[in-house]
């Protein structure tokens, strides 16, 4: 039976750069990008001109999502990626939940200068990595579930690629990050004051 495992995690901390590189490298793996697959099934219901993204039926997608979780073939390993991913996955399918963090000034940084956001869209999505929003998602969705989440602060694709491995092949039994940036910045409060510019 294959494994289905969700990444989440806030926009910007790299979900669909490490799920790309994990399907390149085992071929018969699965990459689920939620935002493509709801456009296929037709869950998108409108455009948010504020946060300048899609407004998604969630109840149409998690009933496309389990349909296509349970006509998958046995064999092969999906990879289920999108922010929302752990609200719309169907819990007693999946295997391990991967959310990945970042620490919201690195983050501000790729939002703004890489992904080319505007300052309001960054800072919504700021207080959602300060705040754990993916990571309390996940836990509350996905409660028997094991949840493991890795920093991509100061890591590559790669290296994350070798603990993700390291980590399917153990059954998931993994090490995860102890993430709280609330106690990063009270120590570091020269890169809180940094923040937002
Ligand atoms: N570990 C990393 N270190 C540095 N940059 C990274 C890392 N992972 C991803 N990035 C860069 O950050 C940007 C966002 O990555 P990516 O698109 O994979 O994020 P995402 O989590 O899928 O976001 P979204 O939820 O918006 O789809 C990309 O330009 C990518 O190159
Ligand atoms: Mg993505």
């Amino acid at each position: 039976m294959g494994k289905v495992i969700v990444f989440t995690g806030t926009p910007g901390t790299g979900k669909t750069s490490l799920c790309n590189y994990i399907v390149k490298r085992n071929k018969d793996w699965v990459h689920l990008d939620l935002g493509s697959f709801a456009v296929s099934v037709n869950a998108i219901i409108g455009y948010d001109r504020i946060m300048k993204s899609s407004i998604i039926n969630m109840r149409a997608l998690k009933k496309a999502l389990r349909n296509y979780v349970l006509n998958m073939p046995d064999d092969s390993n999906l990879l289920i990626d999108g922010h929302y991913a752990a609200e719309v996955s169907p819990a007693n399918c999946v295997d391990c939940c991967i959310v990945l963090r970042c620490r919201p000034d690195i983050l501000w940084k790729r939002l703004i200068k890489i992904r080319g956001y505007e300052e309001k869209k960054a800072r919504i999505n700021i207080e959602s990595e300060l705040t754990d929003y993916c990571y309390l998602t996940a836990k509350r969705y996905l409660r028997n579930v094991r949840i493991v989440q890795f920093d991509t602060s100061n890591t590559s694709i790669v290296k994350l690629y070798r603990r993700f491995m390291k980590c399917y092949e153990n059954d998931f039994k993994c090490e995860g990050d102890d993430v709280d940036w609330i106690s990063y910045f009270s120590k570091h409060p020269e890169k809180f004051s940094r923040l937002f510019h």
